[in-house]
């Protein structure tokens, strides 16, 4: 074609009306595609909202099933657990984590009773019970590891015990993976699955999350000595292989929004079941400018999710899940 004649290739022209657009579309959000982390606490008859993250409510377990009815009836798949330990339960080696009445335990209970189809995701890390608000256990203020994996699989197998279905460590330990599965395997929970935070970086995008949970106040120095830095890429891809390589049937990249190269990345080279998870400070960045008018709320909210399955993930953790939901369903 010779140079200043019009164009022949005209991407417009298949731009021009909803049909072809929708025909041509290369990627879809689904209510499939979404799971609600919820918080709970403990007490009868309250809920709180997090300050910072407006919308989002601790309950207590007698009104979970209120609380979570919405997102059955909506047909969101599954739901991660967050407990809110109270801080007379919390101690330096995180003992109430293997406590098979702690609140997870009960809320997973309350759950799998109310709505047996729906998906339970269980945090493992220690952070919700330690007294230092670290996710391991510390020795001469280290955040060591080996003796971490083996804490952190015994709240693994007890999570699963009480009805957790995927078991999500997000400690960020090495090893721990491969420890977990071993010891699911022996108490006969074959079936369990886990969900890797396989590449989850030490972010101040978590500040909120860790305000709802009450551990942010908590927290000595940070944990850049287990999450990984904002500045690596590669090593996500080491991170990766070795869950893999120890038993993950599922990989998580975290934060969301910021890391959606990462994403793109582990879901070519491994082409396996990779989640995203929208973080707190996600939620609460774009809900303050939503709540502002400075942004579209609906729009804003389809699109940054639709941003995540275009780059590869299979589906989302995000605070968002059951306003998502209902704007799919056409409501
Ligand atoms: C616990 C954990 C954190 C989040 C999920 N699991 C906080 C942290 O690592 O400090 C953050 C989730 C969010 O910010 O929405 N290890």
């Amino acid at each position: 074609m010779t140079l200043g004649r019009f164009p022949a290739t005209r991407p417009r022209r298949n731009r021009q009306d909803d049909f072809t657009r929708r025909l041509v579309a290369e990627t879809t959000l689904t209510v499939d595609n979404l799971i609600w982390p919820i918080f709970v606490m403990e007490g009868t008859d309250t809920q709180t909202e997090v300050a910072s993250m407006p919308g989002v409510r601790r309950v207590t377990l007698d009104r979970l099933a209120a609380h979570v009815e919405p997102a059955a009836a909506l047909g969101i798949p599954a739901l991660a657990l967050f407990p809110i330990t109270p801080t007379s339960l919390r101690d330096a080696e995180g003992t109430e984590a293997m406590n098979p009445d702690n609140l997870m335990c009960r809320a997973a209970r309350v759950l799998k009773r109310e709505f047996p189809d729906m998906g339970l995701i269980g945090d493992v890390a220690l952070d919700p019970y330690t007294d230092h608000g670290h996710d391991g256990l510390i020795r001469d203020g280290y955040v060591v590891n080996d003796e971490s994996v083996a804490v952190l699989s015994r709240q693994a197998v007890n999570q699963a015990a009480a009805g957790i279905d995927i078991i999500a460590p997000s400690d960020m330990m090495d090893g721990r993976i491969g420890v977990i599965r071993r010891d699911l395997d022996a108490q006969g929970l074959t079936g369990t699955r886990i969900m890797s935070y396989a590449a989850k970086y030490a972010s101040a995008f978590y500040g909120p999350f860790r305000d709802a949970l009450g551990s942010g106040g908590l927290l000595k120095g940070d944990k850049k000595t287990y999450q990984m830095d904002p500045a690596n890429s590669d090593e996500a891809l080491r991170e990766v292989e070795q869950d893999l390589a120890e038993g993950a049937d599922m990989v998580m990249v975290k934060p969301g929004m910021p890391y959606l190269d990462i994403i793109r990345r582990v879901h070519d080279r491994f082409a396996v079941p990779t989640f995203a998870y929208q973080v707190s400070g996600e939620y609460a960045m774009l809900t303050a400018a939503m709540d502002h008018g400075w942004l579209d709320r609906d729009r804003t909210m389809l699109e940054s999710l639709m941003a995540f399955r275009r780059a590869g993930a299979s589906g989302v953790l995000t605070y968002f899940a059951v306003d998502a939901a209902r704007r799919l369903r056409g409501g």
